[in-house]
């Protein structure tokens, strides 16, 4: 009873939900299954450190601002032939933002672009990182308010504080001058300090019609692929997948 007491007392000092909550559970199951002091104690705090990091994943996730959940576990490599399993596969493991090094997503509409840049960003969060998810046309729209208001600089070094950023739809809509020129400073800020990863429906070859001019869009490439990994996307639209013979679409699809 005292022993009870004590627990939820320490534990409400700790703030560990989680233990308290699963701590009579466990010291039944220690006691039927003859575990030592230290396998019981590990059990305790494992499961107050997952309850914790699970909840963690949530709120960066949450805080990400992902258009859609979707994960690496759901794509299907055999509908994207383009997409090496095992690049992918390396990718989700994540070294590239130890390495401040970048990933970028290059390929027509449909083909998974948003898809994997979501999937990894929610691996990073799982992981423990900070991650923002925004298009081209919203991170301009919100660095340019910065720069309105004098703030640019000081958005630039809070930004860098972010481990991944994930830029969509990079090529979609073409670029003010002033707008490229801002898009240029967040990339260059990043350079070799923290990851991007970037989608495009253009080939690095048009994204001079994007950026308004050829020799900030080839700085930019030039800051960006320096560390990246580059994986081209090819095919149909899966969003077309199953139209693409003008058969109906069976019933199960
Ligand atoms: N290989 C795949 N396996 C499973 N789902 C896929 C695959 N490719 C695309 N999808 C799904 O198809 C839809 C479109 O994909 P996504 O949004 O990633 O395309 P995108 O390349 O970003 O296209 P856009 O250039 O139009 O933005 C999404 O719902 C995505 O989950
Ligand atoms: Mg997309």
């Amino acid at each position: 009873m005292t022993a009870a007491k004590d627990l939820t007392w320490l534990c409400r000092q700790l703030k560990a939900p989680s233990l308290l909550a699963g701590v009579d559970r466990l010291g039944a199951r220690a006691r039927e299954e003859n575990w030592t002091h230290e396998e019981f104690l590990a059990a305790c705090l494992d499961r107050e450190v997952s309850a914790r990091s699970a909840h963690g994943g949530q709120a960066r996730i949450r805080a990400a601002r992902f258009p859609a959940y979707k994960t690496l576990e759901d794509f299907d490599f055999d509908h994207q032939r383009s997409a090496r399993r095992d690049v992918i596969a390396h990718l989700g493991a994540l070294d590239f933002i130890e390495e401040r090094s970048n990933v970028v997503f290059l390929g027509p509409p449909g083909t998974g672009k948003t898809h994997l840049s979501i999937a990894l960003g929610i691996r990073a969060c799982a992981a423990g990182h900070r991650v923002a998810f925004a298009t081209a046309a919203e991170w301009v729209a919100r660095l340019s308010a910065a720069h309105d208001t004098g703030r640019l600089h000081d958005e630039l070094r809070r930004l860098g504080r972010i481990p991944l950023l994930v830029i969509d739809e990079v090529g979609y809509v073409p670029l003010e001058a002033e707008a490229a020129n801002l898009f240029f400073q967040l990339v260059s800020a990043r350079y070799e300090r923290a990851s991007v990863i970037m989608s495009s429906n253009k080939a690095f070859g048009r994204w001079g019609e994007t950026f308004g001019d050829d020799t900030v869009a080839a700085a930019m490439i030039d800051r960006l692929v320096h560390h990246a990994e580059v994986v081209v996307l090819k095919g149909d639209s899966y969003r077309l997948r199953g139209r693409d013979l003008g058969k109906v679409p069976d019933a199960s699809a």
